[in-house]
């Protein structure tokens, strides 16, 4: 068992800074610990956020490492996430899966939340498909939207990329005009009309957490052209495209933005909503990752 007493390692400090110059030498360790268990070279690369945990069953062939037994990572905390690295075939493609992630609001330092994105580059992946669930501050969409990320702003503010640059993996100043592949949105929306499921597409904001928006917050992020505003997935875009990875992505919405019905949000809520559309996305990565190569 993992950092259980009868383990020598000393718990992962989760909070210790983690530069982009220090990302190769643990990216070797990480590596070395997938290599001892598996030789899949993986095509895609998939984060599954809440609700969409259940999209790892359907792999085959899988080999499934818990976070806590990969050289420094902790534990996953956040409810709905599993915390496991996943290795293994979807819809006959090698896939690597993120079933749960690392958050800032874990208490992740920005350099540990990267790393899942970092390494999947290093076992070869070339697409990564990021999902999250995040509340809806588009007024027409309610809650059951799904939303492709075609842009978003980072309101984090943190950067994974502060500190000396590793030449060895992107450029110092890593360009994001076409963040979010235009290639991989046309490929998602043929995907989802093939079927039948309706996919929107927006700009997702990223803040922190834990909490949830303020009225006001809500009303200054749509003005500032967001559509979605969730807790994940722009510090693993920013790498991803760092790394030299195609990126995609979608939001499951799975409430309307604090203030727009006068009700308090709830962790439950979005569960809930999270757990009833995801298996309508999952139909669509399904079909979109054993098209990908087409
Ligand atoms: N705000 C931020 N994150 C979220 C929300 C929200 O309304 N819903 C689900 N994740």
């Amino acid at each position: 068992m993992p950092n259980s007493t009868s383990d020598p390692r000393p718990p992962v400090d989760r909070t210790q800074p983690i530069r982009p110059i220090d990302q190769p030498a643990r990216l070797d360790a990480l590596e070395r610990a997938v290599r001892e268990r598996t030789d899949l070279v993986p095509v895609v690369a998939l984060v599954l956020g809440s609700g969409l945990g259940g999209l790892a069953d359907d792999l085959t062939d899988v080999v499934s490492i818990p976070f806590a037994d990969l050289p420094g990572w902790p534990p996953a905390t956040a409810p709905g996430h599993a915390g496991r690295l996943l290795l293994g075939r979807l819809s006959g493609v090698p896939a690597v899966v993120l079933q749960g992630r690392m958050h800032m609001y874990e208490g992740n330092h920005p350099g540990l939340v990267i790393q899942p994105v970092l390494l999947f580059k290093r076992l070869g992946a070339r697409v990564v498909i990021l999902t999250n669930a995040a509340g809806g501050l588009n007024p027409d969409w309610g809650p059951g939207t799904l939303m492709v990320i075609n842009d978003h702003l980072n309101l984090t503010g943190q950067n994974p990329l502060l500190g000396a640059n590793a030449d060895s993996i992107g450029s110092r100043f890593p360009d994001l005009t076409d963040a979010w592949s235009k290639r991989l949105r046309a490929r998602l929306h043929a995907a989802g009309a093939a079927e039948g499921v309706p996919l929107h597409e927006g700009v997702y904001v990223g803040l922190t957490g834990p909490n949830y928006e303020t009225p006001a917050e809500v009303r200054l992020y749509r003005s500032f052209g967001g559509d979605a505003v969730g807790m994940s997935t722009v510090l693993e875009c920013i790498a991803a495209r760092w790394a030299g990875l195609e990126v995609a992505g979608v939001s499951i919405i799975t409430n309307a933005g604090a203030g727009y019905t006068g009700e308090p949000l709830t962790e439950e809520e979005v569960l809930v909503a999270a757990a009833a559309i995801g298996p309508n996305l999952a139909r669509v990565l399904r079909r979109f990752v054993g098209e990908l190569e087409a």
